[in-house]
């Protein structure tokens, strides 16, 4: 089943606490990404474990093998539900990942993270990729990187859910994706390019569908997250 990532990108501790206050009992996964992770994110960790909920830590490790092992000893805990790497780190460095998850979880006593890759970022136009040194549009470079991910124990990768069914024929079901850019009819699409509402990312397959500002922006996020759960379920 589906289940909604909330994306709580919002420079203050106080105001991403009010949004768990707000939402936790909607059961949905929290997104903590890079602003937070570093400026509050011991923070909002407490707080995540004060109320029991599950969050996703949006770290996109890209280091060394040892680093990002280390890094990651750091970001397993019991409510760390997913943790992300990117893939262009290497296969080594995501297995390094994988089984440093693993292995945390285990002394901890607590399920392992699932540990997604990125692929290419959605930042990167076709232009962009031959300065990389990377040869192939961005779908080729995608579906390269998420089988290396697969090979390094990697859940699943991030991806647009214009993705999902092909990624979905291609590496099998229990190879999972999450997905940005959803938007309900009628929301704003802000800046994001491709959007599909939540019905069809749950339609086409995606696992996690990750919603920031239809919910954050709304005047009641609360309802704003119902409806989309709604949505999703109907
Ligand atoms: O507010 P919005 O729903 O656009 O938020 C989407 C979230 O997903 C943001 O935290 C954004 O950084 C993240 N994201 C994305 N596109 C990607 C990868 C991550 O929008 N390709």
């Amino acid at each position: 089943m589906s289940q909604l990532v909330i994306a709580l990108d919002v420079d203050e501790a106080a105001a991403a606490e009010r949004l768990v206050d707000e939402l936790y009992e909607l059961d949905p996964i929290f997104k903590i990404g890079l602003e937070a992770l570093y400026g509050y994110g011991d923070r909002l960790f407490a707080y995540f474990e004060a109320r029991d909920v599950r969050y996703f830590v949006d770290a996109k490790l890209h280091d060394i093998p040892n680093t990002v092992a280390r890094a990651m000893r750091r970001l397993v805990r019991p409510g760390a539900h997913i943790v992300n790497v990117h893939a262009l780190g290497g296969g080594e460095m995501m297995r390094a990942a994988v089984d440093a998850a693993r292995e945390r979880a285990d002394e901890l006593g607590c399920t392992p993270p699932h540990v997604f890759a990125v692929t290419i970022l959605t930042s990167i136009a076709p232009e962009d990729l031959p300065e990389l040194g990377l040869r192939g549009g961005p779908g080729e470079n995608a579906t390269r990187l998420a089988a290396l991910a697969r090979d390094a124990g990697c859940t699943g990768v991030v991806c647009s859910a214009h993705e999902v069914r092909d990624l979905k024929a291609f590496f099998g079901g229990d190879f999972l994706t999450l997905t940005p850019g959803i938007r309900p009819r009628g929301s704003a699409h802000g800046d994001q390019k491709r959007v599909v509402t939540p019905a069809e990312a749950v339609a086409a397959g995606s696992d996690y569908l990750v919603v920031g500002r239809p919910i954050t922006n709304a005047a009641n996020p609360w309802a704003a997250a119902k409806a989309i759960l709604d949505e999703m379920k109907a």
